[in-house]
């Protein structure tokens, strides 16, 4: 006779996103309600994005986008403008060692080209010092705008349509998204937005088609690990239906 083996059962793996994005809004008002300037604001800021970068990693999410900074944004008041550059550029140093620690690698989406050449130059030392990374990622939205994307990848794909190389009827969405600034991401599954905006800012247009949103109205300097797991605990009860009946 076999001895009865109790049946022991797993819980089921908490349902994490593989992909999440956040519009990292609120620091201005961080601020002056602290009663400090802006760029204090930013700066700590920059504290919550280090705090995202670690706890994504401990909950196994595998790509963070962060929306640091928009096309729209350049025209704010040059001082402010000046400040967060000079910012980026502190992070991207002072985060190196934060990256290779966590095993993240650092990458970028927008119109690069619009930086100033010292954070660039420090954007890519950072990035090409990570690239080895695969299970953790960072992506930095920069000068980045979901049309100005869009508006591209449609110029890539008429450059090669007149040349030749592409046949226009057979455009279809995936020739699109492979046009994309980082075509090998997959799509967000949980986008964030803090300080309780109920809009989109021109982020990520095309990709959170299907996206799970989650406002909430805590500033970001505020938005630190107990925060973004509460969001992700929330995601994890939400039924994606993809247009389905069920
Ligand atoms: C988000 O905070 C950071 C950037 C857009 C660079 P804001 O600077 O937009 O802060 P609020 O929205 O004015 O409070
Ligand atoms: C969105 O925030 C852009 C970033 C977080 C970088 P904004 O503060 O620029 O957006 P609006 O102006 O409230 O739409
Ligand atoms: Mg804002």
């Amino acid at each position: 006779m076999s001895t009865q083996e109790p049946i022991t059962q797993e819980p089921p793996a908490p349902k994490v996103p593989v992909h999440l994005a956040i519009i990292m809004d609120g620091n201005g008002r961080w601020a002056k309600q602290q009663g400090l300037p802006r760029t204090k604001g930013h700066e700590r800021g920059a504290e919550s994005v280090r705090v995202a970068i670690r706890t994504c990693r401990k909950l196994g999410i595998r790509y963070l986008t962060v929306y640091a900074f928009s096309v729209e944004n350049w025209a704010r008041p040059k001082a402010e403008v000046d400040a967060l550059m000079d910012l980026l550029k502190r992070f991207l140093r002072k985060e190196e060692q934060e990256l290779h620690d966590n095993k993240v690698r650092l990458r970028a989406i927008g119109r690069l080209s619009d930086l100033p050449k010292s954070v660039r130059r420090e954007l890519n030392r950072v990035m090409h010092a990570t690239e080895h990374y695969k299970e953790g990622n960072l992506i930095l939205a920069l000068s980045y705008g979901g049309r100005t994307e869009i508006a591209a990848a449609a110029r890539e794909i008429a450059r090669k349509a007149k040349a030749g190389e592409l046949d226009p009827d057979k455009v279809d969405e995936s020739t699109v998204s492979t046009h994309l600034y980082a075509p090998d991401i997959p799509d967000p599954d949980l986008l964030i937005r803090t300080s309780g905006e109920m809009r989109i800012s021109n982020f990520l247009l095309w990709q959170i088609s299907y996206a799970e949103l989650y406002v909430t109205d805590i500033l970001w300097p505020d938005f630190r690990e107990e925060q973004l797991i509460k969001a992700v605990e929330e995601y994890g009860r939400r039924h994606r239906r993809f247009g389905l009946s069920e």
